[in-house]
């Protein structure tokens, strides 16, 4: 696995495998990798002929209170799975390199619509972060697959219809989300969690199903499934930020013509945010 830093090498390794015929899937992560990171480079291999991993803490994503100093960064155990599993590619440039002039003088993408509410109500400014940090990474790596965590469901649907919007040659793969034995989604945030504090959060998927079990149930009143659920995560001791049946690609609320659906949370467990989903087909 090579190890790089510089964009001029970067450049210059992908010039050479694009001369050579060869195909690439992008898998852009920042860090801290678990089993769910783990197997988006799985599903990477299984499509292109070279993967390149990046790893990039990118501050332009993290509001002013939020965890971007602490956020958990462990790159040599990082870099020693992502060579196990035949990465090719790590890349892992500093903010300077991707940010050379600072984030007051930075160029951004915005994705109208779906970085509306859920996260992006709560985290002002999160999705452009996302999507400015993605379309660099694309124009850097120019991959013919990008593979994202269905965990981070509203990014991928962003980072989707960015793609789309902006015609940028590569195609989009969202991979199912890794859990935990008792359902808590795999994340890097979990590493802030005591034990007992992650069998309180695996009320969070509980609570999911309960609500998909409703829906395929025929209960068609979202607003009392919604308000019951935020009920139920209350009583196990989370604080609900956010808890919404929306229609799956749009991400507006659901309605009742609405067949493929995402039930859409997000939590408080103490000081750490938590956020699922899961989606569900009526028929
Ligand atoms: O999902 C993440 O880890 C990040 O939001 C991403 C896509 C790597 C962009 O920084």
């Amino acid at each position: 696995m090579q190890s790089i830093t510089e964009i001029k090498s970067l450049r210059s390794q992908i010039k050479a495998w694009r001369q050579a015929g060869l195909s690439i899937a992008l898998v852009p992560t920042m860090g801290n990798l678990h089993q769910g990171h783990f197997s988006l480079v799985e599903k990477a291999k299984t499509l292109a002929d070279k993967v390149v991993v990046s790893i990039f803490v990118n501050p332009m994503q993290f509001g002013a209170n939020e965890d971007l100093d602490s956020y958990p960064r462990t790159l040599n155990e990082d870099k020693q799975g992502l060579a196990e599993l035949g990465t090719d590619i790590v890349f892992t440039p500093s903010v300077e390199t991707i940010y050379p002039n600072g984030l007051g003088e930075q160029s951004f993408v915005d994705v109208p619509g779906v970085s509306m509410g859920y996260c992006g109500g709560s985290r002002p400014g999160h999705f452009k972060g996302v999507a400015t940090v993605v379309t660099k990474l694309f124009n850097l790596v120019q991959p013919d697959f990008a593979c994202f965590g269905e965990k981070d469901f509203q990014q991928l649907q962003v980072i989707k219809t960015m793609t789309r919007d902006l015609s940028i040659p590569v195609e989009i793969i969202g991979v199912p989300t890794c859990r935990e034995i008792s359902g808590l989604a795999m994340s890097s945030r979990n590493g802030y969690l005591s034990d007992e504090q992650k069998d309180t959060a695996k009320v969070l998927f509980a609570t999911l199903n309960n609500t998909a079990t409703a829906l395929k149930q025929g209960n068609a009143d979202i607003a009392t499934l919604e308000a019951d659920a935020k009920a139920q995560l209350e009583s196990a001791g989370l604080k609900p930020d956010y808890y919404a049946v929306a229609e799956r690609s749009t991400l507006k609320p659901a309605t009742t013509a609405d067949k493929q659906l995402v039930i859409l949370a997000a939590a408080y467990l103490g000081s750490v945010r938590l956020i699922d989903n899961l989606q569900v087909e009526l028929d």
